[in-house]
């Protein structure tokens, strides 16, 4: 470790021991979390910490200067095919500041345009990664009265954006007292760091700055009747045990609408796929680089909550263990993000191929017993190459990781092909099937039948209606400043 300073080795053995025992634990711990307290409290409401925490209110504030939106879908139309006959395929962005969380699932088409509170295309799971609201809620309704329900139906107390309470305990003595009292409050993320090993009262202060970020950046998937999120953890957290997992249980998130296979989506596994890489392995947090110690001008050191791109904080992040300049680093960090990005649109191509390729299998007469093996080889590859996708810092957290899920990926998208040639052939196709132009978003969604139009109307009209309403109800129990607009 010839580029890290000794003063940061020592804090860094502490943390080494607690993931030690998060490699270690992966087998699968038995839980034996007990559920919420009942006179659990939580103050969800951002804006009541503005004035005792200015420093650290500010600084949370400042996740709006990370304001762009950008459609992932115009930037790789691939993704429209990918995701046939699944919502993401109308609409899917990148990702922006914290401060935008609950905006931007009210403006995104996948949650449709609910009338009422038993209407709309998704269920409560749909907002449990956006704010401090949903322990709230969960803590006064319990796990399933929260969990089933349609997402529209507490709209009106979905209101803060991941805020104080998502990390904080704020209603204790020592956070009263300007100490973190950093806190776990969804019960389904302490039943799944439990699954591998992280009992949070006994994480140390390394481990429990982690797992707050773990409260969201993970994947899970909804489970059940009442579609209550849960983690794929039991066997582990790398791409082979979460696949093993799902399909132990025989579990799909929907049945593509080219190919028929029945698919996996990922959510966005930041946390399995930093603890996988060359930081994670040397108990390097999130919080090292996202959230680290600054001076206010009046010589005060806090925590920075405005988190975003650690480069632009590089002197308070990188530069604490590393003597590379900024530039080197960035040069480091954009050469791993080409790779990663080159041989993931290589899969995505591949993958494309094969959907269109079943299509034409099943248009040619072919049975299910004659695909079932190639469409498990399509559901392989996607999941490899989705679990690489969806995790946006994840050529920055493990690109060798990243790297060699992807090779695999190729290798399931081969299998598939090969499998799917054969039963063309069968079927009398032997030319080679074409992809139709899908080279902008627009073309790729009349494609796959989207009418992405029809949605937008319907979402602007959902926002000009029902939302002012939640707003107004929110504003009434206090649960917004009287004065937000
Ligand atoms: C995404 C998680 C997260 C959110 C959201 C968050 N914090 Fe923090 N906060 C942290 C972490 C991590 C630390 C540092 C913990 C440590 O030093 O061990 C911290 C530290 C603090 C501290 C201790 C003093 C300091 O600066 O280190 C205070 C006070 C605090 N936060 C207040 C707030 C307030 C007020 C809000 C809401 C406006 C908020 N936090 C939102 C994660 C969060
Ligand atoms: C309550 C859920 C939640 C918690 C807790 C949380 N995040 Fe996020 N994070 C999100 C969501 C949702 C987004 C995307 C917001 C959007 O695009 O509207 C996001 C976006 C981000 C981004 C992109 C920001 C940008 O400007 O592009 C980073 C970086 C990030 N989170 C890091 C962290 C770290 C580090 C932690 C822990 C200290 C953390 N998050 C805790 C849910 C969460
Ligand atoms: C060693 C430093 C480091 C650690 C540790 C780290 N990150 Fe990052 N992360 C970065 C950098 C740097 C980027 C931006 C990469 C780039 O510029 O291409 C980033 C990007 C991200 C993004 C994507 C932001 C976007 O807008 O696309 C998310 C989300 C994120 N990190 C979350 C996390 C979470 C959650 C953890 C812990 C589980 C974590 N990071 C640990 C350095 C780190
Ligand atoms: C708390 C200390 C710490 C911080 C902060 C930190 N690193 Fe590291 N970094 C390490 C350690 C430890 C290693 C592993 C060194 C080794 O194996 O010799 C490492 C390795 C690396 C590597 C080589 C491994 C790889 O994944 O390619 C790069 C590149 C890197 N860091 C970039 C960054 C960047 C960029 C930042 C800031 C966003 C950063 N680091 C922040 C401690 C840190």
């Amino acid at each position: 470790m010839k580029h890290v300073s000794k003063q940061l080795q020592n804090s860094l053995l502490a943390l080494t021991t607690t993931l030690g025992c998060l490699s270690m634990a992966w087998a699968g711990v038995p839980a034996s979390y007990e559920g919420p307290k009942p006179d659990l409290k939580i103050e969800s409401a951002n804006h009541t910490f503005a004035e005792k925490y200015p420093l650290q209110y500010q600084s949370w504030v400042a996740t709006k200067d990370s304001e762009q939106v950008d459609s992932a879908l115009e930037e790789d139309p691939r993704m429209v095919v990918l995701w046939g006959g699944y919502l993401f395929s109308h609409d899917y962005n990148k990702p922006r500041g914290h401060y935008y969380a609950i905006t931007d699932v009210r403006n995104i088409l996948r949650t449709g345009a609910p009338k009422d509170g038993d209407s709309g295309p998704q269920s409560m799971a749909c907002w449990a990664c956006k704010g401090p609201d949903v322990p709230r809620l969960i803590a006064e309704k319990g796990e399933d009265g929260y969990f089933d329900a349609k997402w529209a139906k507490y709209g009106a107390e979905m209101v803060n954006a991941i805020g104080c309470a998502d990390c904080h305990d704020t209603t204790s003595k020592e956070f009263q007292d300007g100490k973190p009292a950093l806190r776990v409050a969804r019960p389904h993320v302490l039943r799944a760091l439990e699954t591998v090993g992280w009992k949070f009262d006994q994480l140390d202060k390394h481990g429990k700055r982690v797992a707050v970020c773990a409260n969201c950046h993970v994947e899970y998937y909804f489970a059940g009747k009442t579609k209550a999120v849960t983690f794929p953890w039991d066997n582990g957290v790398d791409v082979d045990s979460i696949e093993k997992y799902y399909d132990d249980i025989d579990f799909k998130d929907w049945t593509h609408s080219l190919s028929k296979a029945p698919m996996l989506k990922a959510q966005h596994p930041d946390f399995e796929i930093w603890s996988l890489g060359t930081h994670g392995k040397n108990g390097v947090t999130c919080i090292d680089c996202h959230m680290p110690k600054v001076e206010s001008k009046d010589g005060k050191i806090y925590t920075d909550h405005k988190i975003g791109n650690p480069f632009d904080n590089f002197e308070f992040t990188c530069k604490t263990c590393h003597e590379q300049s900024k530039e080197s680093l960035q040069e480091r960090v954009k050469a791993h993000k080409k790779e990663v990005k080159d041989v993931m649109i290589r899969l995505e191509d591949q993958i494309v191929r094969a959907h269109f390729e079943a299509k034409a299998a099943w248009d040619a007469g072919a049975t299910e017993e004659e695909m079932k093996a190639a469409l498990q080889d399509i559901r392989h590859a996607q999941w490899r190459w989705d679990y690489s996708a969806a995790s946006h810092g994840g050529h920055m957290h493990a690109p060798d990781v990243l790297l060699r899920v992807l090779g695999t990926g190729l290798d399931k998208a081969a299998d598939a092909r090969t499998k799917l040639a054969r039963v063309l052939a069968i079927h009398g196709i032997t030319h080679e099937i074409e992809v139709p132009d899908i080279s902008t978003k627009e073309k790729a969604q009349a494609v796959m039948g989207i009418d992405y139009a029809k949605g937008k109307r319907e979402k602007e009209e959902f926002l000009r209606t029902v939302v002012p309403q939640w707003e107004e109800e929110a504003k009434k129990k206090g649960l917004l400043p009287a004065d937000a607009k």
